[in-house]
């Protein structure tokens, strides 16, 4: 059976990504807290800490690594800059010179905040990115450590990312409508919601069946978030007043991008089918909730 390393496993998208390769897959899911999967082999490790992770790799001998462990608290990432890049970018190195070590194919999970938003249309793979906020910049830095350490590699970005048992946007938005008579969300970023299961299928084909290089991996459409709460209030049910709001409203640590939607452009040059729109996704992540 093939094998395969998982970094974040007991993240939102681990969780998802580990279900879609176990039933063909050897997993060894690494994390820095524990989770109770008894079918994977789980191994309690930081990635910071570089001799762990190069002693790992020739124990195990795995046919890919799935680095998806990163710091991701956006706004608190200005105020600990130095352990956001610690994670995002010395481990994302750590992982990349383990990798080039043993000749290990790479898949690292990036995002659309390496982007700054004023390009006006949605970004390509290879449009030059330029982050606007101390996670948008830690994570390119991963990339850069990716891109110049090994050949064998993948880039995904994605966007706005939904899905079971992480902290997203859709479940803040029910969370709220429980105990808030009305709602103000920001209306001025746009992007591409993505449900974790999609995005867990598509690593999944690009590791199986696509060239290395970088790829955009979003649900199809877009909208503001201001859009996407109502669309997820409407799906529910749920009568609610929502008011649009600017971003400078909200006086947040970090700065986001206006218009960070991406076009997944190297996947459909591989022949691959775009991924189902967002509503069609949101729809059957809300179904029992
Ligand atoms: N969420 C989004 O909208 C979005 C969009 C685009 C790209 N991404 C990228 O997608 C990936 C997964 O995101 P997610 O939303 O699933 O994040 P998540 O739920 O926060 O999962 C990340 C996991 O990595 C773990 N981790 C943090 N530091 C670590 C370390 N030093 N060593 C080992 N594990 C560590 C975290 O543990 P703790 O929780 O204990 O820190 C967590 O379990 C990330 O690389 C993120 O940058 C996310």
């Amino acid at each position: 059976m093939r094998k395969v390393i998982i970094t974040g496993v007991s993240g939102m998208l681990g969780k998802e990504v580990k279900d879609v390769f176990k039933s063909d897959y050897e997993i060894y899911g690494i994390d820095v807290k524990e989770i109770d999967d008894y079918s994977i082999e789980f191994i309690k490790l930081d990635i910071t800490k570089k001799d762990e992770i190069y002693d790992l790799i020739p124990k195990i001998n795995p046919d890919y690594f799935i680095h998806l462990a990163a710091y991701t608290d956006v706004d608190r990432a200005e105020i600990e800059m130095e352990k956001c890049f610690l994670v995002n970018a010395i481990g994302t190195r750590n992982v990349s010179i383990a990798c080039q070590r043993f000749d290990t194919p790479l898949l690292y999970i990036s995002t659309d905040y390496v982007f700054d938003g004023k390009k006006g249309s949605p970004y390509l793979e290879y449009d030059n990115p330029n982050p606007i906020n101390s996670y948008g910049m830690s994570k390119y830095w991963g990339e850069i450590f990716v891109r110049d350490l090994l050949q064998k590699f993948w880039i995904v970005r994605s966007s706005w990312l939904f899905g079971e048992g992480g902290k997203n946007f859709v479940d803040t938005i029910l969370k709220l409508s429980k105990r808030q008579p009305l709602l103000r969300i920001v209306d001025d970023q746009i992007g591409s919601p993505t449900y974790t299961k999609d995005l867990a299928f598509a690593i999944r084909k690009i590791i199986e069946e696509a060239g290395f290089g970088i790829y955009h991996i979003t649900n199809s459409g877009y909208c503001s978030w201001y859009e996407f709460a109502n669309e997820v209030l409407k799906m529910k049910k749920k009568k609610l007043e929502v008011v649009p709001i600017k971003s400078d409203e909200l006086h947040r640590e970090a700065k986001r991008p206006e218009d960070s939607r991406l076009e997944n452009f190297m996947w459909k040059l591989s022949g691959f089918k775009p991924l189902r729109d967002w509503k069609e996704a949101l729809k059957e992540y809300l179904e029992g909730k």
